[in-house]
C-alpha cells in the first residue's frame, strides 16, 4: 500500500509541475497571440473638418478627389465636410457646428474673406490648427495657407494679355469673381498692377462674375456695347472665360479670352485651350493634397510652412499638349496607384489572415514541444519509479521466499512435535486402560475400599481425567488429518440432551447446583453425529459443573432459529476476563490459573469438532457474572453429504426414539412450554419470603431436603418470584421491610395466575386481630412466632395434601360436577371451568396449540403450565390428550361412530395411532371396546 502511495506520490510532482508550467506558457502564448494579431500602430485617430465654400464646380470636387486620395494613406482619420454652397452665413454656422464636434483641425476655403475671419479667428484662438486654402480671411490668424499666389497670378495675366494677346496696345475687359473673396480682389489687382507697365493698354470694363457661368454672362451682356470695344477679356477662371466666349460668340465677335485654373477634363481648361476655344488659361491647382499632407505635419507635430505657396504657370497653344500629356500620364499613374492600392490592401488582408494561421500555429508548436518536453520528463521519471518499485518488489519476493521456506520448516517442525505427541498419546492409552480396569475391579471390592479410603477414588479419578485428555488429543490429530469423519443420523435432540445431562445430574444435586434442559420442543428432531456432540456437551458440561458455585445454577437450553438449532449451556459462575475470551478457542490456550475452562484442548476440540459438523461454538461471558456457551447446527440435512449421513445408524436411532420418548410423541407438532421437559429436581417448590437472614436460612435449610426452595427478601421479590416460579406454597412474614405480608397475600390470591397457591403467614405477635386481618387476608394458615417447626411442616404437607386432593377431583373426571366441599377459591374454580370449557370446545380440532390455549385464556404459557399442574398434577397436552380419550370412550361406548370417526372427532388424524394410545391408555383397543359394549 505504501509503495502505491509513493508511485502515485512521485509521478504526480512531474506531472503538477510540467502542468503549472504549461499554464504559464499558455499564458504567454496568448499574450504573444494577441500581440501578433494586433497590427502595427496606426496614426492617431483624428477628425479634420473641412468647410468647401462652394462644392458644385469641377474645381471643387478636384480638390476634394485630392484630399480624399491622400486621406486614403490615413485611414484612421476621419473627415468632416461641409458644403456652405457659395453662402458665407451658412459657412460660418458650418464651423461653428464643426468646433463643436471636436475637430483636431480645421481646412476652410472662406467663401468671402471678411465675413468667414471671425469664425476663423475663433477656431484658431481656440488651439485648433487652421488651414486655409486657396481663398483667404482678412486676418493672418490661422495656422498655414496652401494656394497659389492670387496677386501673382493676376500680374502673369497682365504680363500675357499685354505682349502675346495684345501686342502691347489695345482695350480689355475684366470678369472678376465675387467681390469680397480674396482671390478675386487679389487677382483683379495683380492685373490692374501689371499692365501699369504696358500704358498702352487700358481695361476698358470690369464686371463681377461671381465665379460662376450664368452671372459672367449676364454681367457681360448687360455691357455689350462695350463689349465691341474691347480686345480680349481676362476671366478670373475658366468657367468665367467659357462664359464671356459664349457672349462673344452670341455676338460673332472674334476676341480673344484668357482664364483661370487650367484643369484638365472635359470641358475643363487644358480642353479649351487644346481646342483654342480659350486664348491662354493660367494653372491654378487646387492644392487638395498638399493640405492634407500640411495638416498632418501640423497634427503630428511635424514642420511645416505657414505659407505654402503652389505654382503657376500660363497654358497656352504651345504647352498646352504637352500639359494635358502630362495630366493624362499623372492621371494613369494615378489610376495604377489606386489599382495598386487596392491590391495592396488585398494582399495586406491576406498576410493578416496569414499572420493569425502562423500564430496559432507556432503556438501549437511551442505547445507541443514543451507538453512533449514534460511528457518526456514524467517518462523519465516514471521509469525511475518504477526500477526502483521493481527492486523493491524483488527485495519483499525474496524475503517473502524465505518465509515460506521458514515457515514451512517450522510446520515440519510442529508437525513432527505434534506427531511426537500423538505417538506418545497412543502409547499412553493402553497403559492407562491397563491401570483404570484393575482400579475399577478394586473400587468395588468394599474392603479395598474401607482399607484406601478416598485415595483410590482420587486415583480413579485422575487416572480418568488422563485418559480423557488423551483421547482428544489423539481426536484432534484425527481432525487434523481429515481422519475424523462426521457420521450424523436423525435424532431426537431433546432425548440426547436429557440423557446427556442425566450424567451430570448426581453431582450437580450433591452440590446444590440447579442444572436443567429448557426446551423449545419436546422433540426436535436433528441431523448429527451422536458421538461428536456428546464429546463437545459434555465437555461445555463438565466446564460449567467446575466454575459454578455450590447453589449456583446451570441451563441446558434449547430453541430453533430460522434455519438453525442452537443448544446454549449457561452458568452463573466465574464468566470469563474479556481479554481471555478471544482466545478461549485456541490451541492450548489456558486463561490465567482458576479460572482456565480446562486443559486447553477441550475448547479447540469442540470447535474443531462443530465445525466438521458444519456448525459453530461461541461463548459469551461477564466476569462473576457467568457464562454462556452457544452451539449451533442447521437443520435439516441438506448441509450433509451422502457418506457424511449414517443410514444404519440413523434407523437404530430413530426406533430408540419411538420407544423411549412415548409421550412427546403424542404432539409431534406441537412447541410444549421449556418446563414441560424438564424434570424439577423435587416434585414440589416453596417461596419463602422472609428478611431475617438466620431465619431464611434455617428455613431453606429444613424445606430443601423435599422441596425445590426459592427465597425472597422482601414484598417485592417475594411478589415477583411468585409469578415467576409459580410456587406450589408461599411462606411469608408478615412484617416486610416494603410491605404487608397479609397485602401479599391479598393480591396473590386475588391474581388469577397465583390464587391456587396455598400461603402460610408468619408473625412475632399474634393478637387476635392481627390473626384475623391474616385469615381475612384470605391466607390459609396463620402462624405466630416462635413456631414449631414441625408444626410448620405438619401444616405445609397439609396444604400441599389438599391440593393433591383437589388436582385428583379435577383431573378424574372434568365432566363430573360435584357437591364435595373443597378448598379450592371462587377464582381458582372459574379458571377450572374456563379450561376445561375451552378444550372441550377444541377437542375435535387437530390443530390446537397450547399457544391458542393461552391465547384464549389471556395467561403466558409457563403460567398456564404452573396452574394445571398445581390444580390438575398433568401437563397440559396429557391433560389434551385424557381429554380426547375420554371423549372417544364416550363415543364408543354410547354412539355408532366408526373407529376411524371418532378418532377423527376427538382430532386425532391417524386411526391407527388413536388405538395404540387408547389401547395404552385403557388396556384395550377401541374396536375391542366397541365390540364388549355390544
Ligand atoms: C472655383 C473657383 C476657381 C477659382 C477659385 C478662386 O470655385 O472659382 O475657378 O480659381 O475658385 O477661389
Amino acid at each position: 500500500m505504501d509503495k502505491h502511495m509513493h508511485v502515485a506520490h512521485f509521478t504526480v510532482l512531474p506531472l503538477r509541475a510540467g502542468l503549472k508550467l504549461a499554464q504559464l506558457l499558455m499564458l504567454f502564448l496568448v499574450v504573444l497571440f494577441f500581440l501578433g494579431c494586433s497590427k502595427k500602430k496606426e496614426d492617431e485617430k483624428f477628425i479634420i473638418g473641412f468647410s468647401q465654400c462652394v462644392a458644385s464646380d469641377h474645381w471643387r470636387r478636384t480638390m476634394l478627389d485630392e484630399m480624399k486620395m491622400e486621406l486614403s494613406l490615413h485611414p484612421a482619420t476621419k473627415l468632416l465636410y461641409t458644403d456652405a454652397d457659395g453662402n458665407s452665413n451658412r459657412q460660418i454656422k458650418q464651423v461653428h457646428e464643426m468646433l463643436k464636434q471636436n475637430i483636431d483641425l480645421l481646412i476652410i476655403s472662406p467663401n468671402e474673406a471678411h465675413p468667414l475671419t471671425a469664425v476663423v479667428e475663433e477656431a484658431y484662438n481656440k488651439g485648433i490648427p487652421v488651414i486655409v486654402i486657396d481663398r483667404k480671411t482678412s486676418s493672418s490668424r490661422y495656422t498655414a495657407y496652401v494656394g497659389a499666389n492670387n496677386y501673382e497670378i493676376g500680374k502673369m495675366a497682365a504680363d500675357y494679355m499685354a505682349n502675346a494677346v495684345l501686342k502691347r496696345k489695345g482695350g480689355v475687359a475684366e470678369v472678376m469673381g465675387l467681390p469680397g473673396s480674396s482671390p478675386a480682389i487679389e487677382r483683379a489687382k495683380g492685373f490692374a498692377d501689371g499692365l501699369k507697365k504696358y500704358p498702352d493698354i487700358k481695361i476698358n470694363f470690369q464686371v463681377y462674375g461671381n465665379w460662376v457661368k450664368d452671372e459672367a454672362q449676364n454681367q457681360l451682356q448687360k455691357n455689350a456695347a462695350q463689349l465691341k470695344e474691347v480686345d480680349a477679356i481676362f476671366a478670373h477662371n475658366d468657367v468665367m472665360a467659357m462664359a464671356s466666349k459664349a457672349v462673344l460668340r452670341k455676338f460673332s465677335l472674334a476676341k480673344k479670352v484668357i482664364g483661370v485654373d487650367a484643369l484638365p477634363g472635359k470641358d475643363a481648361g487644358l480642353e479649351l485651350v487644346s481646342n483654342n476655344t480659350l486664348t491662354a488659361s493660367l494653372l491654378y491647382p487646387t492644392g487638395g493634397k498638399e493640405a492634407i499632407n500640411t495638416a498632418f505635419a501640423i497634427l503630428n507635430n511635424q514642420s511645416f510652412a505657414k505659407e505654402n505657396i503652389l505654382q503657376t504657370v500660363v497654358i497656352d497653344s504651345t504647352n498646352v499638349e504637352l500639359m494635358k500629356m502630362q495630366w493624362s500620364k499623372i492621371s494613369s499613374q494615378q489610376k495604377d496607384i489606386e489599382r495598386r492600392q487596392e491590391l495592396l490592401d488585398n494582399q495586406l488582408e491576406i498576410y493578416d489572415n496569414q499572420r493569425l494561421v502562423l500564430n496559432i500555429i507556432v503556438i501549437t508548436l511551442v505547445l507541443a514541444v514543451v507538453l512533449g518536453g514534460i511528457a518526456f520528463h514524467s517518462l523519465l521519471q516514471n521509469r525511475k519509479i518504477n526500477k526502483s518499485l521493481a527492486l523493491k518488489n524483488s527485495e519483499i519476493q525474496s524475503q517473502r521466499n524465505q518465509l515460506i521456506e521458514m515457515s514451512a520448516k517450522a510446520e515440519a517442525a510442529a508437525e513432527m512435535k505434534l506427531s511426537f505427541f500423538t505417538n506418545i498419546s497412543h502409547e499412553f492409552r493402553t497403559p492407562l486402560t491397563l491401570i483404570l480396569s484393575p482400579l475399577e475391579d478394586l473400587l468395588k471390592n468394599e474392603k479395598v475400599k474401607q482399607l484406601t479410603g478416598n485415595n483410590l477414588n482420587l486415583i480413579h479419578k485422575n487416572v480418568f481425567r488422563l485418559l480423557k485428555l488423551v483421547n482428544q488429543l489423539i481426536d484432534y490429530r484425527k481432525i487434523e488429518h481429515q481422519k475424523f469423519k462426521l457420521r450424523a443420523t436423525e435424532g431426537n435432540i431433546t432425548a440426547f440432551l436429557h440423557d446427556l445431562i442425566e450424567n451430570f445430574r448426581h453431582i450437580a444435586q450433591k452440590r446444590h447446583i440447579d442444572l436443567r434442559l429448557l426446551s423449545e420442543n419436546s422433540s426436535l428432531m436433528l441431523w448429527f453425529d451422536a458421538n461428536i456432540l456428546d464429546k463437545v456437551i459434555f465437555n461445555l458440561l463438565s466446564n460449567a459443573l467446575k466454575f459454578t458455585a455450590d447453589h449456583g445454577r446451570i441451563q441446558v437450553k434449547l430453541r430453533t432459529a430460522g434455519n438453525i438449532a442452537e443448544i446454549l449451556v449457561e452458568d452463573n459462575g466465574v464468566g470469563i476476563e474479556d481479554a481471555d475470551l478471544k482466545n478461549i478457542f485456541d490451541q492450548f490456550y489456558e486463561a490465567d490459573a482458576g479460572y482456565s475452562r480446562g486443559s486447553g484442548l477441550g475448547l479447540s476440540l469442540s470447535k474443531e469438532l462443530m465445525q466438521l459438523h458444519k456448525g459453530t461454538i461461541n461463548v459469551a461471558s461477564k466476569k462473576w457474572h457467568g457464562t454462556t456457551f452457544t452451539v449451533t447446527l442447521p437443520l435439516g440435512s441438506s448441509h450433509l453429504s451422502a457418506i457424511e449421513k449414517d443410514v444404519q445408524t440413523e434407523k437404530r436411532i430413530r426406533l430408540y426414539d419411538q420407544l423411549k420418548i412415548y409421550t412427546t410423541d403424542l404432539e409431534p407438532q406441537q412447541p410444549l412450554a421449556q418446563e414441560e421437559v424438564f424434570k424439577p429436581l423435587k416434585e414440589q417448590s416453596i417461596l419463602i419470603i422472609e428478611d431475617n437472614t438466620d431465619l431464611q436460612h434455617y428455613l431453606r435449610e429444613k424445606f430443601e431436603f423435599n422441596y425445590e426452595v426459592f427465597m425472597a427478601a422482601n414484598c417485592l421479590n417475594g411478589m415477583n418470584e411468585a409469578y415467576e416460579k409459580i410456587p406450589d406454597l408461599i411462606i411469608s412474614d408478615v412484617v416486610l421491610q416494603d410491605g404487608h405480608g397479609t397485602e401479599l397475600a391479598n393480591k396473590l390470591k386475588n391474581d388469577f395466575r397465583t390464587s391456587h397457591i396455598p400461603i402460610i403467614l408468619l408473625t412475632a405477635r399474634g393478637s387476635i386481630e392481627q390473626q384475623i386481618d391474616g385469615i381475612q387476608s384470605m391466607a390459609d394458615l396463620y402462624l405466630t412466632k416462635p413456631f414449631n417447626f414441625d408444626y410448620l411442616t405438619a401444616n405445609v404437607e397439609n396444604l400441599l395434601r389438599n391440593r393433591g386432593i383437589l388436582k385428583e377431583r379435577y383431573s378424574s373426571d372434568i365432566s363430573h360436577t360435584t357437591t364435595k366441599k373443597t378448598v379450592a377459591s371462587q377464582l381458582d374454580k372459574k379458571f377450572i371451568n374456563d379450561f376445561s370449557g375451552i378444550v372441550e370446545h377444541n377437542l375435535s380440532n387437530e390443530d390446537f396449540s397450547v399457544e391458542d390455549l393461552c391465547k384464549a385464556i389471556g395467561i403466558s404459557r409457563i403460567q398456564l403450565y404452573r396452574k394445571v399442574k398445581a390444580l390438575l398434577n398433568c401437563s397440559i397436552s396429557d391433560y389434551i390428550l385424557n381429554r380426547r380419550l375420554k371423549k372417544a370412550k364416550y363415543y364408543l361406548g354410547n354412539e355408532d361412530y366408526t373407529i376411524a370417526e371418532v378418532s377423527y372427532m376427538v382430532g386425532i388424524s391417524s386411526a391407527t395411532y388413536f388405538s395404540t394410545i387408547f389401547k395404552a391408555k385403557y388396556g384395550i383397543t377401541p374396536s375391542e371396546f366397541k365390540k364388549n359394549r355390544m
